[in-house]
C-alpha cells in the first residue's frame, strides 16, 4: 500500500474564531509567520504525500492564491535585492501539487471528504484536518506514523489520543484493543458521544489513512450528529467491511480552531522560531516577574 494523495477539508465556517474569521479563512490565520494551512501541507509533504486536494468553499479563495506564484511581489523583491524573500514566496507554491474542489454546501466533514472521490480514485489516501497541528521534534511526522501502520497492517489507520471527559463529548470515541505499542485494532466508534455512550476516552484525532471504499459509503450515509454527514458514521460502516487500526501517534497536538489552542500554538512556535525564540523567552520571563 503506497499513500501519495491527501485531502485537507477546509470548508468550515470558522465560527469559533470570530470575528477574525469573518473574511479571512481560519486556515489562513498566521501562526507566527506562516498560515496554519502551511503547517498542515508541510506535514503531508514530509510524510511522503505528493498530491493534495484542499476542499474549500466560496469564501476561501485566499488559500488558492497563497499556494500560487505572486510574480509582481517576487519581481519587486528581486529587483530590491531581496532574493531570499522572493524565494520564500515562490517555495510555498512549489511545496506540492495542490488541487482544489469546492464543497458547495456546508453539510459536514463526511460530505466534504466525499467531494474528493474523483481526485482520489481507487487508491488509499490520507486526510488531515486543518485545525489540528501536530508537532514532532524529531522522528516521523504524525501522518507518516499512520501511513506506516496502514502499510504494515494493509488497512485503514486513523489517529487517536486519550482525552478527558470534557473533550470526548466534543470529538468522537473508539472501542479498541491493543496490537502493539501505540497501535490498536478498532472495534467500534461513535461521533459526539455523551458520557453514557462513549466507548472509551480514546478520540479520533485529526489524521486518517482510508481506503477508497469510504466514498461509496459516504454517498449513502445519512446526516448524524449536528444534522451533518459525519465521516465517523461512514467509517463505522467501513469497519463492518474492512479491518481498521488506530494509532496513538507520538506528536504534540494543538487545536488551533479555538482561542486557547491557538494561543498555545502561537507561543510554542514563536519560542521555537530561530529569529524570535530567544527574545520571546526573555520577554515572557520579564512579564511573568511583573505579573507576580
Ligand atoms: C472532528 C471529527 C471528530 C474528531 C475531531 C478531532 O470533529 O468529526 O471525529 O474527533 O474532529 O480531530 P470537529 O472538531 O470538526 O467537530
Amino acid at each position: 500500500m503506497k499513500v501519495t494523495k491527501a485531502v485537507i477539508p477546509a470548508a468550515g465556517l470558522g465560527t469559533r474564531m470570530l470575528p477574525a474569521t469573518k473574511t479571512v479563512p481560519k486556515e489562513m490565520l498566521p501562526l507566527v509567520d506562516k498560515p496554519v494551512i502551511q503547517y498542515i501541507v508541510e506535514e503531508a509533504v514530509a510524510s511522503g504525500i505528493e498530491d493534495i486536494l484542499i476542499v474549500t468553499n466560496r469564501a476561501k479563495s485566499a488559500m488558492d492564491d497563497y499556494f500560487d506564484y505572486h510574480p509582481e511581489l517576487e519581481h519587486r523583491l528581486e529587483a530590491g535585492g531581496k532574493a531570499r524573500e522572493a524565494e520564500t514566496s515562490r517555495a510555498v507554491a512549489d511545496m506540492a501539487n495542490i488541487f482544489y474542489v469546492r464543497q458547495k454546501e456546508t453539510k459536514g466533514l463526511g460530505h466534504a471528504i466525499w467531494r474528493a472521490k474523483r481526485f482520489v480514485g481507487d487508491e488509499p489516501f490520507a486526510i488531515l484536518l486543518g485545525d489540528d497541528i501536530m508537532y514532532t521534534e524529531q522522528g516521523a511526522p504524525a501522518l507518516r506514523q499512520l501511513i506506516d501502520a496502514a502499510e504494515k497492517y494493509e488497512c485503514s489507520a486513523i489517529g487517536t489520543r486519550e482525552v478527558p471527559d470534557d473533550l470526548i463529548v466534543k470529538y468522537s470515541s473508539l472501542r479498541i484493543e491493543q496490537l502493539e505499542e501505540r497501535v490498536f485494532n478498532i472495534l467500534d466508534m461513535n461521533e459526539k458521544p455523551t458520557l453514557e455512550t462513549k466507548l472509551s476516552n480514546y478520540a479520533i484525532m485529526g489524521r486518517y489513512v482510508l481506503t477508497s471504499s469510504i466514498f461509496d459509503i459516504l454517498e449513502n450515509t445519512a446526516p448524524g450528529a449536528g444534522g451533518e454527514i459525519q465521516l465517523t458514521d461512514g467509517m463505522r460502516t467501513l469497519l463492518g467491511r474492512e479491518r481498521m487500526v488506530a494509532v496513538d501517534f507520538d506528536a504534540k497536538r494543538y487545536d488551533t480552531g479555538n482561542l486557547r489552542g491557538f494561543l498555545e500554538a502561537t507561543i510554542d512556535y514563536a519560542l521555537r522560531h530561530p529569529d524570535a525564540g530567544e527574545w520571546l523567552r526573555g520577554f515572557i520571563l520579564d512579564k511573568a516577574e511583573k505579573l507576580k
